[in-house]
C-alpha cells in the first residue's frame, strides 16, 4: 500500500489536531498506510520512533484538543544537506514518499526542498551504501501537499488559516472581559494581540470586539495619530462611552518604521487624556485551547482532500486551502513567494505593493 507521512512544524495552531487525524483516517479508509512524524522536522531527521505507524485509534478523542499532539520543533539540521539526507533515508527505508505537512510559510519551504532534492539525496544515499538502488528506484520522487497552520492568517491565497478563527475567538472572549472591568472604572485598555507581519487577528477583533482605535502593521497611522486617536476616545467619552479599548497588533509601525508598541500608546494617552490606561498583552493565550467549530470542520475537510490529492497526486506541489470558501489546491512556492512579497513590501514600508501581492491572482 501507498504510505503517507504527516508532520507539523513550525508554531503551532488550533485545528493542527483536526488535520492530523482527517489525514490519518483519510489514508486508512483509501487502504493506504499513514505515518505520523513527531516532533516536525527533528523527527524525520533523527528517525527512530520519531516515526511510527498511525492506527485510527490513535487520533481518537484530539478533535477538539488544542496544539498539536504529534509535536512540533524547529531543526536546524534540517535545514543542512546532511540532515535532509537523513530525512530522506528515514522515509524510504520505511517505503514512505508522500508527505502532508502542516505549518507556514517556512515549513511549506522546506518541505519543497525535500521534494526538489529527494532524487540527488537519494543518489547520495546509495552512493555511501546507505540503502539500495531498489529502495531508491522504489520511490523516485516525493509527493507533498501542504495545509496551512497560523494563527496570523498570513498566507496569500487562502482565505483562512488553519487557527485564525480560533484565535480570533480567544481575542474577543478577552476582549469582552477586559471591557467590562473598563466600564466599572471607566478605563482606557490597551489590548496587544499577535500577528507579526499580518493585522487580520488585530482589525477583525476591533470591528467583532466594537473597538475604539486599532493599530496594524499593514496601514501605519498618519503623524499625529496620538492626538486624533486621544480625540476619539475623548468624544466616546463625551458621548458617554464609559469604557475605551485599543488594539495593537504586535507588528504595528508607525510611518518612520518605528515600532507602535503598547507602551507607547499607553503613554500617549496618559499625556493627552490625564489619566491612567491599563495594558493587557494577550500573548499565547490565543494560540492555545479548544479550536473553534470552524477550526474543526475545516481543517478535517483540508486533511481529507489533501490526502485523495497525495493519492493520485501529479508530481506537482500544492497547498490545500480555501478561496471564496471553495476548497482549492494552490500552486505551493507561489503563494509561499506571494506571502514573503507580502512580509518583506510590508517591512520595507511599501504598503501599496503589499496590498497588491496580497490580492495575486490564483487563475480565478
Ligand atoms: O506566527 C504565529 C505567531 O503567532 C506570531 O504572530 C507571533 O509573533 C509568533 O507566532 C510567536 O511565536 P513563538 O513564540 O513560537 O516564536
Amino acid at each position: 500500500p501507498v504510505k503517507i507521512a504527516v508532520l507539523t512544524s513550525g508554531g503551532d495552531a488550533q485545528g493542527m489536531n483536526a488535520i492530523v487525524r482527517s489525514v490519518i483516517r483519510t489514508a486508512l479508509h483509501v487502504g493506504a498506510k499513514p505515518f505520523a512524524v513527531r516532533e516536525g522536522w527533528k523527527g524525520a531527521v533523527e528517525g527512530g520512533d520519531l516515526i511510527q505507524e498511525m492506527s485510527w485509534s490513535d487520533v481518537s478523542d484530539i478533535l477538539h484538543r488544542g496544539g498539536t499532539i504529534i509535536g512540533t520543533a524547529r531543526s536546524d539540521r534540517f535545514r543542512e544537506r546532511e540532515g535532509m539526507r537523513d530525512a530522506v533515508k528515514n522515509f524510504v527505508t520505511r517505503g514512505i514518499d508522500r508527505l502532508v505537512s502542516i505549518g507556514g510559510d517556512g515549513t511549506q519551504t522546506g518541505t519543497n526542498e525535500l521534494r526538489e532534492e529527494w532524487s540527488s539525496l537519494l543518489e547520495e544515499l546509495v552512493d555511501r551504501g546507505e540503502i539500495t538502488r531498489e529502495q531508491a528506484d522504489a520511490h523516485p520522487k516525493l509527493y507533498i501537499a501542504g495545509v496551512v497552520g497560523s494563527i496570523d492568517n498570513d498566507l496569500v491565497g487562502t482565505d483562512m488559516t488553519v487557527g485564525a478563527d480560533s484565535a480570533l475567538h480567544r481575542i474577543i472572549d478577552a476582549i469582552d472581559a477586559i471591557s467590562s472591568t473598563a466600564e466599572s472604572h471607566r478605563r482606557s485598555f490597551i489590548i496587544e494581540v499577535m500577528g507579526r507581519h499580518c493585522g487580520y487577528l488585530a482589525l477583525m477583533s476591533a470591528i467583532a470586539g466594537g473597538c475604539d482605535y486599532v493599530f496594524v502593521p499593514e496601514h501605519p497611522p498618519a503623524d499625529g495619530w496620538e492626538d486624533d486617536m486621544s480625540r476619539v476616545l475623548k468624544e466616546g467619552r463625551d458621548a458617554g462611552r464609559r469604557d475605551s479599548i485599543i488594539i495593537v497588533a504586535e507588528g504595528a509601525m508607525d510611518r518612520h518604521g518605528e515600532k507602535i508598541t503598547s507602551e507607547r500608546v499607553k503613554n500617549a494617552l496618559e499625556e493627552r487624556l490625564g489619566e491612567a490606561a491599563r495594558v493587557t498583552m494577550l500573548g499565547h493565550v490565543q494560540r492555545g485551547g479548544m479550536p473553534s467549530a470552524y477550526d474543526r470542520w475545516m481543517p478535517t475537510l483540508l486533511g481529507y482532500t489533501a490526502t485523495l490529492e497525495l493519492i493520485n497526486s501529479d508530481g506537482d506541489a500544492y497547498i490545500i486551502g480555501t478561496r471564496r470558501n471553495r476548497l482549492v489546491k494552490l500552486p505551493l512556492m507561489k503563494a509561499v513567494q506571494d506571502t514573503r512579497a507580502v512580509k518583506t513590501y510590508t517591512a520595507e514600508g511599501d504598503y501599496e505593493a503589499a496590498i497588491g501581492a496580497r490580492g495575486t491572482s490564483y487563475g480565478e
